[in-house]
C-alpha cells in the first residue's frame, strides 16, 4: 500500500531549527565521518526525501511527503520489515550553517533527533558530525541500545548515500565535458556482442545512451533521468519500462515518455548504425 502525505497538522511547526534548543536535549552520542562529496550535493541529499525508500530500501519501505521546501521537508515514512509502523519525519536545514536537524514526530522513536553539522574541508571534500538527541529523558540503558541502533543505522545510510551523491557528481561532470565534446560516430561494438549482453551503454557526444537488443530489433534511449540524472542501462521489467534506482521514477524505453508522469520525457537518442557487423551511435541524426 502506498502512503500518502497526510497529517498537514504538522505544517503549524516551525520551518527553521531552533538551535537554542538542542541545549535542552539530552546527548546520546555521535557518528563522524569525512565524504568524498560537495555541500552542495551533501545539502541536495539531505533535501532529498525522495530517494529514501529507493537508494535506503533495507531501512524505508515508503515515503510520502506532506510538505518540502529549501527550508527541508516533512513527511509519512514506513520503515522497512513486518508489521513496521508509520513515523512522521521533519528535516529543517540550516542553509548557512551548513547543518540539518531531523527529528522522528511520530511513530518509533518519535522524541529522537539527529543533528548533523556538516564542514568543507575541500571542493568535493566535507566531514558531518552526525549527534543523535532525544527530547525524552531516556534511562542510561535504554540510550546505549539507541546509540548502537542509530550509529549502525547512520553507517549504512551514508554508505548508500555516498554512492548517490559521487555517481550524481560524476554525472553532472559527465553532462558538462560532453558539452564541449565534437560531435562524430561512436563504437557501440560488435553487433554480435552486444546482442548476447542484451544491452551497452555508451558516451558520445550527445549524451549517455542505452543500446538494447529486444529480440527482434535495437532500442536505443538515453541511459540518463531526467529527473536527477540517474542510471537507466538496468535491467528493464516485463512491460518493457525501466526504473530508475535513485527515486523510482519509470521509463518507456521504446518511446522516452515518463511513465509515472512525474518529470520529462528522456532527451531523443541518436540513429544506430550497423554496418560491418558493427554497431555505431550516431549524434546529431535522430533515430528515425
Ligand atoms: S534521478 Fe530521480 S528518478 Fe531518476
Ligand atoms: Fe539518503
Amino acid at each position: 500500500m502506498r502512503l500518502t502525505g497526510r497529517d498537514r497538522a504538522f505544517n503549524t511547526r516551525p520551518d527553521a531549527v531552533d538551535h537554542g534548543r538542542v541545549a535542552t536535549l539530552q546527548y546520546l552520542g555521535n557518528y563522524e565521518r569525512r565524504l568524498p562529496v560537495s555541500m552542495e550535493r551533501m545539502l541536495e541529499n539531505a533535501l532529498d526525501w525522495e530517494h529514501l525508500p529507493h537508494v535506503h530500501a533495507s531501512s524505508f519501505a515508503d515515503i510520502a511527503c506532506i510538505d518540502s521546501g529549501r527550508w527541508g521537508w516533512r513527511a509519512v515514512a514506513r520503515a522497512a520489515g513486518e508489521g513496521a509502523e508509520d513515523q512522521v519525519l521533519e528535516l529543517l536545514v540550516d542553509h548557512e550553517r551548513s547543518y540539518w536537524a531531523t527529528t522522528v514526530l511520530t511513530g518509533a522513536l518519535a522524541g529522537i533527533e539527529i543533528h548533523t553539522q556538516a564542514t568543507a574541508i575541500g571542493d568535493r571534500e566535507i566531514t558531518i558530525d552526525v549527534r543523535f538527541l532525544s527530547s525524552a529523558p531516556l534511562a542510561e540503558e535504554l540510550a546505549r541500545l539507541y546509540l548502537a541502533g542509530l550509529q549502525q543505522q547512520y553507517a549504512l545510510l551514508y554508505d548508500e548515500d555516498v554512492a548517490l551523491m559521487v555517481a550524481r557528481q560524476a554525472a553532472l561532470d559527465d553532462r558538462a565535458r560532453r558539452r564541449d565534446a565534437g560531435a562524430g560516430r561512436v563504437l557501440v561494438g560488435s553487433a554480435a556482442a552486444v546482442r548476447a549482453a542484451g544491452r551497452a551503454t555508451v558516451e558520445c557526444a550527445g549524451g549517455r545512451y542505452c543500446v538494447r537488443w529486444s529480440g527482434s530489433g535495437w532500442v536505443v534511449h538515453s541511459a540518463v533521468c531526467t529527473h536527477q540524472l540517474g542510471p537507466l542501462d538496468g535491467a528493464l521489467d516485463e512491460d518493457g519500462g525501466v526504473t530508475c534506482p535513485w527515486h523510482g521514477y519509470r521509463f518507456d524505453v521504446a518511446t522516452g515518455a515518463n511513465l509515472d508522469g512525474r518529470c520529462q520525457a528522456l532527451a531523443a537518442p541518436p540513429a544506430l548504425e550497423e554496418s560491418e557487423g558493427r554497431l555505431y551511435l550516431v549524434p546529431g541524426a535522430a533515430t528515425p
